[in-house]
């Protein structure tokens, strides 16, 4: 079957963690016989570069088109004092909103061979960690009015029951297929729009009775997360506190550079990404990690076209190759082997079957 993938490299070391993910589907494509198109794209600083804007018509147009999105990372000092609305960041928050993906799913995963660069004491991640955090994505505050004159600024929290809903329902069927547990967060003790959140969030729950709701404040959850990150299956947040806790919960495995990122909305079109960013300061160094890219197109494969199997071949490569000792020099740690990207990518894409 031919699957049309836009790919969207951006910037740092974007392009670079893109070309590994490349080779991991066109070696699934050998093995199972698919056939993944390319088509090119431009988004953030490398837009702006080449459009003038962080995200064009052609690349929205692109993307609607296609099948799915790989994205890289965008950003860096090169684009750090123009107009605020032509920032690299901009590009990414009006792609979401252009191809409605309200759903963001951040796993965060400790990999067993990795444990040891968790800042967390080995007792409290004992027996690993597996959170999957559910982030609302183009609501909140980072799209309600807002404003700025010479003497003030404003931004709003706002969100409608529909947007909860959606979010919500995304949020219990992930549950179903994990431990049947959610912790919703919001600030329900201060803000109405946490009020609507949580009573839509219940209200959504009573069509799931398997699964189990819990309610937390996001300051606590803050809190809760370093001191019993195990609590945590599901975590369902809107927009702003799900950027802050998504970052909080990946460090807490230790390695950014291995996490993966799923944009979805209704349709199977999704924007698949590493959750980390884009690393000016050692882009074309050939030492980046690829692996969150890699696991990215594992989580495309499986969330946008369904194919389960592929995708658990790349993760198990990924532990393979980290079992056997293969390391960038992130999650490079004594007695291991430094290897650089390319390498990574390579050992990868040999380990499939
Ligand atoms: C993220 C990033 C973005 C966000 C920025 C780059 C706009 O921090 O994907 O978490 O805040 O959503
Ligand atoms: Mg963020």
């Amino acid at each position: 079957m031919d699957y049309k993938i836009t790919i969207l490299k951006g910037d740092g070391i974007g392009p670079e963690i893109v070309n590994e993910g490349i080779k991991i589907f066109d070696k699934i494509g050998k093995i199972y016989n698919h056939n993944f198109i390319y088509k090119r794209g431009y988004l953030g600083g490398e837009s702006i570069d080449k459009y003038g804007v962080p995200l064009s018509e052609e690349t929205i147009k692109l993307c609607k088109e296609s099948d799915s999105i790989l994205l890289g990372s965008i950003g860096g000092p090169k684009w750090d004092d123009i107009d605020p609305n032509l920032r690299p960041e901009k590009g990414l928050l009006q792609i979401r909103k252009a191809l409605n993906l309200y759903c963001n799913l951040r796993p965060a995963m400790l990999f067993e061979s990795l444990k040891d660069s968790s800042p967390l004491k080995e007792s409290i991640i004992k027996g690993g960690l597996d959170i999957m955090v559910v982030r609302e994505l183009t609501g909140g505050l980072y799209f309600g009015p807002r404003n700025r004159d010479e003497e003030k600024a404003y931004d709003t929290l706002l969100y409608s029951n529909f947007e909860v809903e959606r979010i919500a329902k995304k949020a219990y069927e992930i549950a179903k297929l994990r431990k049947n547990r959610i912790i919703n967060v919001d600030k329900r003790n201060v803000l109405d729009s946490s009020k609507l959140w949580r009573d839509v969030v219940i209200k959504v729950g009573e069509d799931y009775p398997e699964v189990k709701v819990d309610h937390m404040y996001v300051d606590n959850a803050a809190m809760q997360l370093v001191v019993n990150p195990k609590q945590f299956d599901v975590i369902l947040t809107g927009n702003l506190f799900g950027d802050i806790l998504s970052d909080e919960a990946s460090m807490l495995t230790g390695s950014i550079g291995m996490l993966p990122s799923a944009s979805l909305g209704d349709s199977k079109l999704g924007i698949y990404e590493p959750v980390h960013g884009s690393a000016p300061d050692i882009a074309g160094k050939e030492i980046a990690n690829p692996i969150a890219t890699i696991l990215s197109v594992a989580m495309m494969l499986k969330y946008s076209f369904n194919l389960v199997k592929e995708s658990e071949a790349i993760e198990a490569s990924v532990k393979k190759v980290l079992d056997q000792g293969y390391r960038t020099p992130d999650i490079y740690s004594e007695g291991t082997k430094k290897i650089s990207t390319s390498q990574m990518g390579d050992l990868i894409a040999w380990n499939i079957h």
